[in-house]
Formats: C-alpha cells, sequence, structure tokens
C-alpha cells in the first residue's frame, strides 16, 4: 500500500514512506548497520525487555516534558543527533532539520559530514544546536571545523568516539553505495525508478560538504563509502590527551558521543565533559556491541549525578524515551527516526516525526501518573 505523510503515525510508517521515495542505495545506506545487525536490532528491541508501571489519580492535566541537557533547555526531551550527507536525502537537508527542530523547541545535531555550513543553519535556526566533530588526520581541518562551529555560535560540541574506523556496512557494500552517488548501471536504474529523487538531486543545488571543501577532496568530488572515509581520514591515534585537549579548546559544553563502558563515563567526567551519548553509533559500527538502552543504568549509577547522559539509538516511541529517562538519562536522541521523516516529506516530514513523538510523550506522561520529568525514576520500572 503506497503511504502518504498525513497516514504517518509512527516512526516505522515514516521508514515505509521514505523506502518508496528514496532509490535504494540511499534508502540502504540511512536503515542499515554494520555486519549482521544485531546490535541494531537490540538498539529498540532492549526496550521491550522493561515495563512500565503507572500511577493513577495523579491530577496531570497539565504536564510539562521540557528538561535542560548540556545547558541548553529544551522542550521536549528527544531532540535530533548529528547525521551527514543529508542533502542526498531531501533537497533541504539540514536546513529542513534545523527550522523542523527550532520549531518544536528542541536541539539538532549539525554533522562535520554536513552538506549546509554551521554558518547558514545558525542564520536559518536559532535555537539550541551541536556540532559534531569528527577527529581527522589534517590538524588544519580539525582546527578550522571546531573555530566555524565557534563563530555560528553552536551552543555543544560532541566529540564522536565511535567511528575510529569504518563499520563493516553490508548493505552498501551490496548496493556500491558511495557519497556522493557514483552512476553505475544499477544505480542509474533506481534513480530511474524514483524520478522524483533524481530530479531534486541533480535539478536544486549541487550536493556539496562545505565543512571539508579546500580540505580534503573525498567526499566533496570523489565518490566515497563513509567507512573508506572514516578508515582513511580520521585519526586513529585519537586518544584521551586528544580529547581533553579538544575540551579544553572549545571551552563550554562538551559531550563524547559514542560512550559505552562505565569506566570511559568516568574518564569523560575527568576530562572535563558536560555530556555523554551512551551509543552505538545506531549499530552502525561494533556489531554485537551492546544496546545504549540495556547499558543505561550502569553508567547513570557511576556518573549520572556529575554529568548529562543522553541515551541514544533505537528510540521510535514515546514510551522508549520515557523508560530511558526513568533509568536516569537526562534527555534522548536519535537520527534514523528524523531522516526517514527527512527523506519522506523535507521540513514537513521532520515536523511530523516530532510531532507524533510529542503527542506521545504527552500521552504517556499522562498515562504514567507523572507531570513532569523530574517523576520519573526506576520505581516505574520492572525488567522481565
Ligand atoms: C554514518 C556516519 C556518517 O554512520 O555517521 O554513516
Amino acid at each position: 500500500m503506497f503511504k502518504r505523510l498525513k497516514n504517518c503515525h509512527n516512526v516505522q510508517d515514516m521508514r515505509a514512506l521514505a523506502k518508496q521515495r528514496l532509490p535504494g542505495p540511499i534508502f540502504h545506506y540511512i536503515d542499515g548497520a554494520a555486519d549482521d545487525e544485531l546490535t541494531y536490532r537490540r538498539n529498540t528491541a532492549a526496550f521491550d525487555d522493561c515495563d512500565l508501571v503507572p500511577n493513577v489519580l495523579a491530577g496531570v492535566e497539565t504536564v510539562d516534558m521540557s528538561t535542560t541537557v548540556m545547558g541548553q533547555k529544551i522542550d521536549m526531551p528527544i531532540y535530533c543527533a548529528p547525521t551527514a550527507l543529508q542533502r542526498l536525502f531531501h533537497p533541504e537537508g539540514e536546513r529542513a532539520v534545523g527550522k523542523a527542530a527550532t520549531k518544536y523547541g528542541t536541539m539538532f545535531g549539525v554533522s562535520s559530514l554536513a552538506t549546509v555550513s554551521v554558518e547558514e543553519i545558525s542564520e536559518i535556526a536559532p535555537g539550541p544546536k551541536m556540532f559534531q566533530f569528527y577527529f581527522h588526520k589534517d590538524r588544519g581541518l580539525n582546527d578550522a571545523l571546531m573555530q566555524r562551529a565557534k563563530d555560528a555560535k553552536f551552543n555543544v560540541l560532541a566529540l564522536t568516539v565511535d567511528t575510529i574506523t569504518g563499520g563493516n556496512r553490508e548493505r552498501d557494500l551490496h548496493t556500491g553505495f558511495t557519497s556522493p552517488p557514483r552512476l553505475t548501471l544499477s544505480s542509474m536504474i533506481s534513480f530511474a525508478t524514483h524520478p522524483m529523487w533524481a530530479w531534486n538531486f541533480y535539478t536544486k543545488p549541487k550536493f556539496d560538504m562545505p565543512h571539508l571543501s579546500g580540505h580534503v577532496s573525498e567526499g566533496t568530488n570523489l565518490a566515497v563509502s563513509v567507512g573508506e572515509y572514516f578508515s582513511t581520514m580520521l585519526d586513529q591515534s585519537m586518544n584521551w590527551k586528544d580529547a581533553e585537549k579538544l575540551c579544553r579548546d572549545w571551552d563550554g559544553e562538551f559531550a563524547l558521543k559514542g560512550i559505552m563502558s562505565v569506566e570511559d563515563a568516568k574518564r569523560a567526567v575527568d576530562i572535563g565533559c558536560t555530556g555523554i551519548m551512551v551509543s552505538n553509533h545506531g549499530g552502525r559500527q561494533l556489531d554485537g556491541s551492546r544496546a545504549p538502552f540495556d547499558q543505561l543504568a550502569e553508567i547513570c549509577d557511576a556518573v549520572g549525578d556529575k554529568i548529562d547522559v543522553i541515551c541514544e539509538g533505537g528510540i521510535q516511541r514515546g514510551t522508549h524515551v520515557l523508560k530511558a529517562l526513568s533509568v536516569g538519562a537526562k534527555a534522548c536522541s536519535g537520527g534514523r527516526m528524523y531522516l526517514y521523516a527527512l527523506s519522506a516529506a523535507g521540513q514537513a516530514g521532520v515536523e511530523k516525526v516530532l510531532g507524533n513523538l510529542r503527542t506521545e510523550i504527552e500521552r504517556d506522561m499522562k498515562l504514567m501518573g507523572v507531570t513532569s520529568l523530574d517523576q520519573l525514576s526506576r520505581d516505574n520500572l520492572r525488567y522481565r
């Protein structure tokens, strides 16, 4: 059955619409993950092993779902995690996501591998913003990235620490996905069967990666896979000293994105971070690694009173957000949930998915008998 935006009531509906709209290689780049995709599936399934226990008769006619994360007051406890290459999914790319997030009063992230510049984003999306930093071998590029994010008044810098080499994304190997898309016989067939996407891609402003141009040809002129980019461009010698120096140089709200162990969470506190994203990069890197929700309790127990812990990955429902917050996360973030929506319908799609989540969170808070997020606790949860 063909889907329309107005019939998209949840993230899976958006996924189905995105699948309709995008050429196969592009859809599978978003949707796919590493190896056998065990971790990708577990990221969402982990929430099913934990049940909510509601209280009733609590007087819940008005609920407040705002929270403050890394110094940013946001109107809902989930934000759009930084993701790369958005121009491939919709001609408006990061502009659409920034405008939708701003409208919903939540934060959004812009990747080093974004297709719209931090300067432009800052003009059009005045709300709280995070810049996602990749540590390249090219120190000149690293310095330029940080300076541009500072000058554009981004509020948070998140250093990604789980992409030290490329994950094995077998769907991309099967489809031959590259960025920008390489014209091969099979990609031309998939573009021809998605003429709207092809029209938008080839007639609207040219694909560009403004944070990289002038520094590297990869990702701008040469078609490369993301795995290849990580493996060749990023600095595999990156260590805690480098992270500490970046944190000091940024001199503001600073997070490590992709922390999974208690030991690393404690070290993040020691080097001066104000946040960590408990994340496995959407299952796109180390398959077989634990799901963020499964790992959340021990991390919150160790550092939850010293640093903002964000649960990132697998979130598709308001109840997932409430479960993560009950364990001790300050907020949640997600990538695919809004990328499907961006691909399906641009800004209107992202607004719809954020609106759906907002409605769900509000309804679920009422059904849980809470009027503010700080009333959620582990007393509300039982594990099977
Ligand atoms: C990915 C990177 C670019 O997972 O974040 O594809």
